[in-house]
């Protein structure tokens, strides 16, 4: 078997490292995401050959075994899964990295070829104990999350009486079971406090994810991310291995900065996320939604194809409903319908609109959208009361007025896309079902909105079909 020196793994890891790091600049815009995810390809292929011919020193039938299953669920998965199933997809994937903590922890632990001794066994062991809490915390939340963002389990949170108490009882429980650990490790001892902070941690994640209601969940899954970056680095310590502590470290931070900027974009604390209780929606949309607030005003293709045409500036607000209709396509086709007329097209895009960070992004340039008529939120916004015609896409809470005019709406202060300034807003939805958040929406009733009801994809093909 090829058998790698010291100083070509450590080449080998520095260049998977850089790569790591360029994936993840390039995965922050659009326009070089695909070049990232090379990048991230080539860094993590480095990384495996150099660790397996580098650091593994045996069993390799065993490797070769789990790695051929691992390989086949991974592409497996990635064929099948939906687009907007990749939230689920991201959480069940993080459990996995806790799953792998845990177990380094208990097989570092258990290792009879272990050589450290002295102060360096206690640094070994206090590694091995965070890594295990961390992992464990990961494991449990992001089941919990895979179970909430799937449906399988109610999106709104439990919320038990003095919660935070227990919190904080079981935060103090991990750390005298740990100063306990310790000490009877260094006598050979410690599995029993081991085990038991383990499934203390387990509960700590399940109670942690179960308190935070549906609306949250998009940053409780990069919060995970995070979590899982440092599981992922305290395993690094426990195998001496630096490539593992440096790829968690980045995971471990990008995950904290994307959970920061999507608390900004939903104008939550980060802290109140955590201690849970908000966000009352079900992760689908409620049938028949919240309760009629006035008149609305259907239209039809015909009419809306007719609005798009005598339109000079027309506003695209994709949402979730734009990705379970498929009908990226066709809105490309009705823009490059429409710019072929002299109308100006441009896309209007929430933070989180749809079900994970950049869905919108992904969705657009899969179809081929050029990305200089595609805008963020923060970007448009003031524009919207030179908008004639704005066409909302399956999106609901993200161009919901109440967020701004009801203190007491559980989106309240949530930034929104202010479609209404404009001079007509055409939304397309199947029904008056409520969004992610479960809360109806003014701006169905407003005077100035119309209503397209039907799947997206199937109303949008009427209109390309009346504009060309
Ligand atoms: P939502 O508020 O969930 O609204 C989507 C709308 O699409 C629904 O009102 C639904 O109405 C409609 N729809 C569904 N299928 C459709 C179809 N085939 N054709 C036409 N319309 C369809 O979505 P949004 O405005 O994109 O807002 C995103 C929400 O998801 C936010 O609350 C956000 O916090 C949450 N969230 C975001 C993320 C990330 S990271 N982006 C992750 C998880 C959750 P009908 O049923 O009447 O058709």
């Amino acid at each position: 078997m090829l058998s790698l020196n010291e100083g070509t793994i450590t080449a080998a890891y520095i260049a998977a490292t850089i790569l790591f790091i360029l994936a993840l600049g390039g995965l922050s815009n659009q326009e070089t995401a695909r070049r990232g995810n090379w990048y991230g390809i080539t860094g993590m292929a480095i990384a495996l050959v150099a660790t397996i011919f580098g650091k593994v020193t045996g069993n390799y039938a065993l490797l070769v075994g789990a790695l051929l299953i691992g390989a086949t669920i991974g592409l497996l998965l990635a064929r099948r899964v939906q687009m907007t199933q990749m939230p689920e997809l991201v959480a069940i994937l993080h459990s996995l990295v806790g799953a792998a903590a845990v177990f380094v922890g208990f097989a570092s632990f258990m290792d009879p070829n272990t050589s450290y001794t002295g102060v360096e066994k206690t640094i070994h062991n206090i590694e091995i104990y965070v890594g295990i809490l961390i992992g464990a915390v990961t494991f449990s939340g992001s089941v919990i999350a895979f179970g909430k963002l799937s449906g399988r389990i109610g999106g709104s949170p439990m919320l038990l009486p003095a919660r935070h108490w227990l919190n904080l009882l079981l935060l103090l429980g991990a750390i005298w079971f740990g100063r306990e650990f310790v000490m009877q490790a260094a006598a050979g001892g410690g599995m029993q406090p081991l085990i038991i902070m383990t499934v203390l941690a387990l509960l700590f994640g399940i109670h942690m994810v179960m308190a935070i209601g549906g609306a949250d969940m998009p940053v409780v899954v990069s919060m995970l991310n995070s979590y899982s970056g440092w599981a992922a680095s305290a395993t690094g310590f426990m195998l001496s291995n630096d490539l593992l502590i440096v790829t968690g470290a980045l995971v471990g931070s990008s995950g904290a900065i994307l959970s920061y900027i999507m608390c900004r974009a939903m104008n939550r604390k980060f802290l109140n996320v955590i201690a849970g209780g908000f966000g009352t929606g079900g992760g689908a949309s409620a049938a028949g939604g919240g309760e009629q607030e006035g008149e609305i005003s259907p239209v039809n293709a015909d009419e809306t194809a007719a609005m798009l045409a005598d339109a000079k500036e027309v506003m695209i607000i994709p949402g979730y409903g734009m990705a379970v209709a498929q009908a990226q396509h066709t809105v490309y086709e009705i823009t490059k319908a429409l710019r072929a007329k002299k109308v100006n097209v441009r896309f209007g895009i929430h933070p989180v609109a749809g079900r994970m960070p950049g869905h919108m992004n992904v969705l657009l340039a899969e179809a081929k959208v050029p990305y200089d008529i595609v805008f963020e939120m923060d970007e448009i916004n003031e524009d919207f009361p030179d908008v004639d015609v704005s066409v909302v896409i399956g999106a609901n809470d993200i161009v919901n007025p109440s967020a701004q005019e009801e203190p007491d709406s559980p989106i309240a202060g949530m930034p929104v896309l202010e479609c209404w300034k404009g001079k007509t807003t055409i939304v397309l939805k199947r029904s008056m079902a409520t969004g992610y958040a479960g809360v109806q929406n003014p701006l169905f009733f407003k005077e100035n909105t119309r209503m397209l009801f039907g799947d997206a994809k199937e109303t949008l093909d009427q209109v390309l079909k009346d504009l060309t």
